[in-house]
């Protein structure tokens, strides 16, 4: 039996496929986001193709993302912050806080020693502090995405950014950039104004070991390290940081089909 989460975020969707005992089959991350239905359904696609089945093998697909109510093919959805919490839960069970970062939002989640969220915050509706940050920020130096994290680890001046506003934030960048100051150390001032607002975030829900980091933004060396020198611990990070509410949505998936078919029987009468 196999069952999928499909995450459809607001810059790219993934999907997850999962088995019975658990393990992953295939998973997927696409760069077509937007909440969209294409997207969430070409996330699911390339997950199926991936493992060579099609959507007749799926017993049951739960939704989750900011497009998880217009996915198609959804049997269920759930919400970001349980589906996130149950895929990084799956693959750290040690995790008792999660910071995910993606495009257009920031979480942090604290998650008690069965799995279950106990606590969780948002940033606002302001980009600031999100990958959508960094992207304006990347697009305002020349840099390309990819490299942004490890040029920020090779900096020399230790530069504050003080904007707290994207707009400000980018007029303050091409501002620095005027004044000749260094790529890379703009990089770095821009990493530890992420880190800030996360650290702001991490304040109202406590910080308790070990931390998970996910979401596209945990791919970015030097906001990772940003937040690890300003909380003092080292964060866990999974191979493909993207897809973890995929996962988690595939595991309650997979515990909806198990549940509804109930218990087995105690007594064998064949
Ligand atoms: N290879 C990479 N290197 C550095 N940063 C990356 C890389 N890939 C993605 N990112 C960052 O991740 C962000 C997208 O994250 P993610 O895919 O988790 O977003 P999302 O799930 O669509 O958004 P949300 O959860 O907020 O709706 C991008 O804005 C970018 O900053
Ligand atoms: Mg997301």
């Amino acid at each position: 039996m196999i069952v999928a989460g499909v995450d459809a975020g607001s810059l790219t969707a993934e999907a997850a496929l999962v088995d019975e005992k658990r393990k992953l089959i295939a998973q997927s991350v696409v760069l077509m986001g937007g909440c969209s239905l294409a997207a969430s359904e070409e996330a699911l696609k390339a997950a199926l193709k991936r493992a060579d089945l099609t959507l007749e093998d799926i017993s049951y697909i739960i939704a989750t993302g900011c497009g998880r109510e217009i996915s198609p093919y959804a049997n269920d959805r759930v919400t970001e912050i349980t589906c996130l919490a149950r895929g990084a839960f799956s693959l750290y069970p040690s995790c008792r806080t999660l910071i995910d970062i993606g495009g257009q939002d920031t979480k942090v989640i604290r998650i008690n020693e069965r799995g279950i969220v106990s606590e969780f915050d948002m940033n606002d509706k302001c980009a600031a502090g999100t990958g959508r940050f960094l992207e304006v920020m990347a697009n305002a130096l020349g840099v390309g995405l990819e490299e942004m994290g490890q040029r920020s680890l090779e900096f020399s001046e230790d530069l504050q950014i003080s904007s707290v506003c994207t707009v400000f934030a980018e007029s303050e960048v091409i501002s620095l950039q005027s004044q000749g100051k260094a790529v890379n150390d703009i990089l770095r001032g821009i990493h530890k104004s992420i880190a800030d607002r996360t650290i702001g975030l991490l304040e109202r829900i406590g910080v308790e070991e070990d931390v998970v980091m996910t979401g596209g933004v945990a791919k970015n060396v030097g906001v990772v390290r940003a937040i690890e020198e300003k909380l003092g611990v080292s964060l866990l990070i999974p191979e493909e940081p993207q897809t973890v509410g995929a996962i988690g949505a595939a595991h309650i998936a997979l515990q909806k089909v198990v549940a509804a078919k109930g218990p087995p029987s105690m007594h064998n009468n064949d």
